[in-house]
């Protein structure tokens, strides 16, 4: 018997990471009245976050889309900690968006699993590592699942809720309407698969577009205007690309390949090219494009 909480008890949520993801799931959170904590083992990183949050909420007012007082309630709503263990046993509802490696994940999951309340929700924004990986060092796997945003965390509305064997349904349940609460339009997905459905999704057009590409069918600037203004896309694969990283897209190719074997899901050598010489997308000032 799962003993997750209810929604109606969820009133702290921890959110551990302070990079591109935990940061904007943390003020998604903030903005919809939790007290929100957000834990990293790096003060710079939470200073960074801090500033972008701030630059944000900013930004929402004087474009007339938040009111002051709703951006300062949020930013109010936000603590910012270096300390692991006291974030945890204040927390309702965790979600963890550390870096990609399981050593690191286990290591969260094992101190949340001793240190979280017996009602919290753990669950793992991973995109790559279902948490049945972590599920079984927290003593409560049935209290376990994934919950992933998608970047950028605050607008987009996809929140992809994993359950692994044992996630019960309780767990699911509060997950799904807790992402509701967020703004978002959640959709579960019953098993474990690599990739989940919006990343497989994803690897498919872009499967496509770098085979295109490559066979000098068309220019990446033709075949991300196609996908615009033929399909509807917000951006083309190859801006896509590039805004979410190029080491964070083969992060996801080798890890998907990894567990499913499938030829179609190794990673591209010309993604790793770019990669291995430094080039990782916007973020560095180049990838398919240039951004300089
Ligand atoms: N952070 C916060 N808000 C942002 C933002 C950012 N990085 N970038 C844009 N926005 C907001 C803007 O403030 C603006 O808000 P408003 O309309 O309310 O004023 C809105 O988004 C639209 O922005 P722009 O007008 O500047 O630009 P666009 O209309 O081109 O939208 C976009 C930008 C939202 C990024 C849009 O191009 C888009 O939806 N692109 C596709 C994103 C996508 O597919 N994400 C999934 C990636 S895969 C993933 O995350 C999975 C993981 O496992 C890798």
């Amino acid at each position: 018997m799962s003993a997750a909480t209810g929604i109606e008890n969820i009133s702290t949520i921890l959110v551990i990471g302070a990079g591109t993801m935990g940061r904007q799931i943390a003020m998604s959170a903030a903005l919809a009245g939790y007290s929100t904590i957000i834990q990293d083992i790096s003060t710079e990183g939470l200073a960074a976050a801090r500033t972008e949050l701030e630059v944000w909420a900013a930004g929402r007012v004087a474009k007339g889309k938040l009111a002051r007082e709703a951006a300062d309630a949020a930013l109010g709503a936000l603590e910012y900690s270096t300390d692991l263990d006291s974030s945890a046993s204040n927390a309702d509802f965790v979600i963890e968006a550390a870096t990609e490696r399981l050593d690191i994940k286990t290591q969260i999951f094992q101190k949340l699993g001793e240190l979280a309340p017996a009602h919290t929700i753990l669950a793992t924004n991973s995109s790559t590592l279902g948490s049945s990986k972590v599920a079984q060092v927290t003593g409560r796997a049935a209290q376990v699942c994934n919950m992933h945003f998608f970047n950028p965390a605050l607008v987009m509305k996809c929140v992809e809720v994993v359950r692994h064997e044992g996630t019960s349904d309780a767990t699911v349940d509060t997950t799904m309407e807790l992402a509701r609460k967020l703004g978002k339009e959640p959709v579960l997905i019953n098993k474990e698969i690599p990739g989940f459905i919006a990343n497989r999704l994803m690897g498919a057009i872009q499967r496509e577009a770098l085979g295109l590409a490559e066979a000098g069918i068309a220019s990446i600037e033709d075949i991300d205007t196609t996908a615009r203004t033929a399909l509807g896309h917000p951006m083309g694969p190859f801006a896509l690309m590039d805004m979410v990283g190029l080491d964070v897209i083969d992060f996801i190719a080798q890890a998907t390949y990894a567990e499913s074997g499938a030829p179609e899901d190794a990673p591209d050598e010309r993604i790793s090219a770019l990669v291995a010489e430094g080039k990782l997308g916007r973020k560095s000032g180049s990838g398919f494009y240039d951004y300089s």
